[in-house]
């Protein structure tokens, strides 16, 4: 029998989740679909879905935090986010993980070639998408993690809760000074809407790598002011974690690992 998967969110009209996991069961030879669920309430679809036999989700905004609430048991990753990107359903359990972190710092370390351990490492924003990253960036043991945001607080609750696991520095913009990174994540929302965060083209190290969590986008002002410093060794933005994410998912759904190679190339946009 097919199985189902699916992504509930809203709005999903630019999702690319359903080209990605069609392409790796295709790839595995794995019998399921994957489908978009666009939805106004997150439990109610996904109870849904599962009566009809789903037996797996990937959530995205604005349910991320739902699917946390919604979820009957939380794997580490996903409890020290405090927000949920994957779902497996077995029985009346409905098993939670975020792969958003674990994807970003695939895509950096094997996909880009910047193997985080002893560099120094910068992440712009101290929302969901930086709580996100904060574990498996960790776990790559940087010399230093810094987290910058607009709002102090949000990055100094983000150090206490993680600055046990590893050498994290936070503080506002203008603490980074004319400090350089080896890496610089732009996990703000800047450029959703086009505008640039307060980051200053010093932070910007010799042979860095610049890398913008937003897709499809071009090169936005992020990655443009890095681009102009004329430092940088790569820019790149987050089509690598969309795959990589879907990569961790869909092992942990069927037990076979694709590969993603072939859907990075297919689905890259350039950035110039
Ligand atoms: P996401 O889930 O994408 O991380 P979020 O949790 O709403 O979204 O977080 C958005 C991040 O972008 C926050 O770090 C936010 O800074 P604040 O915590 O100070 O709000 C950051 N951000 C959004 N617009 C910004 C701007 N114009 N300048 C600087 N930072 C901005």
């Amino acid at each position: 029998m097919t199985d189902r998967y699916g992504l509930v969110g809203k709005p999903l009209g630019q999702s690319k989740s359903p080209i990605v996991h069609g392409a790796f069961a295709r790839q595995t030879a794995q019998d399921l679909t994957y489908e978009l669920i666009e939805a106004d309430a997150f439990a109610p679809a996904v109870d849904r879905f599962r009566a009809e036999g789903g037996r797996g989700i990937n959530v995205t905004k604005p349910f991320k935090l739902d699917a946390f609430a919604y979820a009957t048991e939380c794997r580490e990753r996903a409890r020290l986010a405090g927000a949920v990107n994957c779902v497996k359903f077995e029985g009346d359990r409905a098993i939670a993980e975020n792969y958003d972190g674990v994807g970003l710092a695939n895509d950096i370390q094997r996909n880009q070639g910047f193997p985080m351990k002893g560099k120094r490492v910068l992440v712009l924003g101290a929302g969901g998408a930086a709580r996100g990253a904060m574990l498996p960036f960790l776990q790559a043991e940087p010399k230093l993690l810094f987290v910058a945001n607009r709002t102090v607080a949000k990055a100094t609750r983000l150090g206490e809760e993680f600055g046990r696991h590893g050498n994290v520095v936070t503080g506002g913009y203008p603490d980074l000074g004319d400090e350089a990174f080896d890496v610089v994540v732009n996990a703000t929302s800047c450029s959703m809407t086009g505008e640039l965060p307060p980051v200053g083209a010093a932070q910007f190290g010799k042979d860095c790598l610049a890398y913008d969590l937003v897709y499809g986008k071009g090169l936005t002002p992020f990655l443009r002011l890095a681009s102009e410093t004329g430092r940088t060794r790569a820019v790149a933005d987050g089509v690598g974690m969309l795959v990589e994410q879907a990569v961790e998912a869909f092992e942990w759904w069927r037990g076979v690992r694709p590969d993603s190679a072939p859907l990075i190339r297919q689905l890259t946009v350039p950035l110039a």
